[in-house]
């Protein structure tokens, strides 16, 4: 057996803080899914293969870790949460009342090349809200995302939205079929335009197209104007363009956050009928999240036709991104103190201080190597603990232990029943 196993590539270890920096991301978006009334749901890393693919698209389609289970069935590693929380829908929570709000968090599967930013095994924090077509809802998927990023102490971070309606509004106008359309979304989402345009047959699809993608602005309303007049001709894109409209205005107006619509926006995923958008911040040129509508998914898995609209975040790239701006938080309000007891008999009397002061909230690093007191403390110091606490024949008999606070170095005779107390002031 090789001595130095390494994890598969574009999988991870994530040791001490960085683990601790990852609960505490996921542990903030399971408070705003609290907040945002959303209920939490468990769904499976293995899923049928046919239900991952059914409308992932040809890119995430591509990079599924798949295999056949020892009972002949195809199967594969979640690429993301979706399509497990649509099956859920379709079933087990069939006949839930509308609207359905569901959170879920853990590790997908995408076999992506690694860099930064980009692993093969990461983590998403998935919001879905079902069964509402309402403008109020995207905006709502909206919000939470802003307000996960801002409670996390994100800065300067923006959204790129568009709406997949506006494209394929115009291309089914012009008779372009759907596969077709899924193609030219697919080199879109790349921004490789040339590549789209030479997909669309129809050629007033494809000056559409092209006068579309040359739209900017960072003026959200203006950029909206000018896409309204420009689709003037076509209904569907026209209707797509004035839903946009409505949500961002609901957002805007409810919030502060920067919006850059991007009309020849689209995303890999080909699920989505409807608003999409991603979140970057400057020092990154990857997203940290995103999500949109899509109205069919639910249906194309045997569900009644339900409206959805749903996103999710890259907890490893929001991980990178507070790291790029020095705004990690990690909890260490928690005291940590180390017990030692000096002589063997008094082992069983640490062993009880040590299980009174986790009741009372303090963390506790019990000695367990049988060294000697000057190693045990020397370690305890080298592990970062605010307290050590030794307890010693003549001390215990009076009902008290020795408490060395390792900072200052000053130590004093402290009751066992003001212990917790003294360490937590
Ligand atoms: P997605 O854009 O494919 O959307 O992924 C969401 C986020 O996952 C991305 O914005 C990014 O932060 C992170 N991500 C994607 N690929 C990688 C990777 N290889 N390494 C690290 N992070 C990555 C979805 O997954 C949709 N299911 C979102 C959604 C929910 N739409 C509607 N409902």
């Amino acid at each position: 057996m090789p001595a130095s196993f390494q994890p598969v590539r574009g999988m991870r270890d994530l040791i001490g803080d960085e683990a601790q920096a990852f609960t505490a991301i996921i542990g903030r978006a399971r408070q705003i899914a609290e907040y945002y009334g959303f209920c939490e749901v468990i769904v499976p890393h293995v899923e049928p293969l046919e239900l991952l693919s059914a409308k992932s698209g040809e890119e995430i389609r591509q990079r599924m870790f798949i295999f056949k289970d020892l009972g002949e069935r195809q199967v594969a590693l979640r690429p993301e949460f979706t399509a497990s929380i649509a099956r859920l829908v379709t079933t087990a929570l069939r006949n839930e009342p509308k609207p359905l709000r569901l959170f879920s968090s853990g590790t997908v599967y995408r076999y992506d090349e690694p860099q930064k930013g980009r692993y093969r095994e990461f983590w998403q924090s998935n919001f879905e809200l079902m069964g509402s077509a309402r403008p109020e809802a995207d905006a709502e998927i909206v919000l939470l995302t802003n307000g996960l990023m801002a409670s996390l102490g994100l800065e300067g971070y923006a959204f790129k939205v568009g709406h997949i309606g506006v494209i394929r509004g115009i291309l089914c106008q012009d008779e372009v079929d759907e596969k077709a359309q899924n193609a030219i979304l697919q080199k879109m989402d790349k921004k490789d335009y040339d590549a789209a345009l030479k997909l669309v047959d129809s050629e007033k699809s494809r000056s559409m197209l092209e006068g579309l993608i040359a739209i900017k602005g960072d003026n959200w309303r203006e950029t909206v104007d000018q896409m309204l007049a420009y689709v003037s001709e076509y209904p569907a894109a026209k209707l797509a363009v004035e839903n946009l409209a409505e949500i961002l205005g609901l957002v805007t107006e409810s919030t502060n956050t920067t919006i850059r619509v991007d009309p020849a926006f689209a995303r890999g995923l080909e699920y989505y009928t409807g608003m999409i958008f991603e979140i970057y911040v400057p020092q990154l040129d990857i997203a940290l999240g995103g999500g949109g509508r899509y109205d069919r998914l639910i249906e194309v898995f045997g569900g009644e036709a339900t409206p959805a609209v749903g996103c999710a975040h890259g907890i490893d790239r929001v991980a990178i991104a507070l790291q790029t701006q020095n705004a990690v938080r990690i909890d260490k309000s928690v005291k940590r103190v180390a017990v030692i007891a000096i002589t063997e008999a008094l082992k069983v009397q640490a062993l009880k201080i040590a299980q009174q002061l986790r009741l009372a909230g303090v963390a506790v690093e019990f000695e367990v190597m049988g060294r000697k007191m000057s190693k045990a403390l020397e370690d305890a110091d080298k592990r970062g603990a605010d307290y050590a606490i030794i307890v010693g024949e003549r001390e215990f008999k009076e009902g008290a232990v020795m408490l060395k606070d390792l900072a200052n170095r000053q130590q004093s005779v402290v009751a066992i029943e003001q212990l917790a107390e003294k360490i937590k002031s």
